[in-house]
């Protein structure tokens, strides 16, 4: 990890631009975006397990001894609802060591800030992998509040997966006390005047799950 607070990167990659592309598309039925958010979700978290430490084992092939990898820390994924819902199962399915913790923040729709109203996770997060899962990264106001509540409980090696951001929501993450790996689908151009991603891909929750 770098000497900055932030480290993000985007995954350039012609599977994760063309599921983007068709995740993005106003005409992608509901049953299809939640398959290609998971499809997503596991390309991205695979780009960011790269650099978890691992223990070394030997197992025996049916030839003979074969050294081999088990990851050193199972790490608690936290999608944050509603969205991070739909990046679960492909979280689970990628690394099924993982615990699962749950974080609830609604965006005020008139003013664009988090309301928490649901927090489930593990007391103690010292020491352990935290990745929160949500794919969108508008002001950055519902992962800060998240990372402000995994650091109270003592999280420190938090990484975050958005399949789309924007610029406005790294740099209230590079700004924020919160050291943090970010791993991102697609940086877009910015927000509107409500605060939606633009060009984006809508809302992510309903798109998902249907309006509230
Ligand atoms: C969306 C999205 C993020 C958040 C991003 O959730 O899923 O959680 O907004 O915006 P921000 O970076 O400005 O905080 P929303 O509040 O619409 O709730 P939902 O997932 O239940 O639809």
């Amino acid at each position: 990890m770098s000497t900055h607070r932030l480290d993000y990167r985007v995954v350039d990659h012609p599977l994760v631009r063309s599921r983007l592309t068709r995740l993005r598309d106003e005409n992608t039925s509901s049953a299809e975006f939640r398959d290609l958010l998971t499809q997503l979700t596991g390309m991205l978290i695979y780009e960011a397990m790269a650099d978890q430490p691992v223990d070394d084992v030997v197992v025996r092939t049916p030839i003979g001894p074969c050294p081999g990898a088990m990851l050193t820390d199972a790490p608690l994924m936290v999608p944050v609802l509603r969205a991070g819902l739909g990046m679960l199962h492909a979280a689970m399915g990628a690394v099924p060591e993982a615990q699962i913790g749950f974080v609830g923040v609604a965006r005020d729709e008139d003013t664009a800030l988090p309301a928490e109203y649901l927090v489930s996770l593990p007391q103690d997060l010292s020491g352990r992998p935290v990745f929160v899962l949500d794919p969108m990264l508008a002001t950055a106001g519902s992962m800060l509040h998240t990372l402000d509540v995994l650091a109270a409980r003592g999280a420190t090696d938090l990484t975050a997966i958005c399949v789309v951001a924007a610029p406005e929501g790294i740099a209230a993450l590079e700004n924020s006390r919160h050291r943090l790996r970010l791993m991102v689908g697609g940086l877009d151009d910015g927000l509107n005047d409500a605060s939606f991603i633009v060009p984006g891909l809508g809302d992510a929750g309903d798109r998902l799950f249907g309006p509230r």
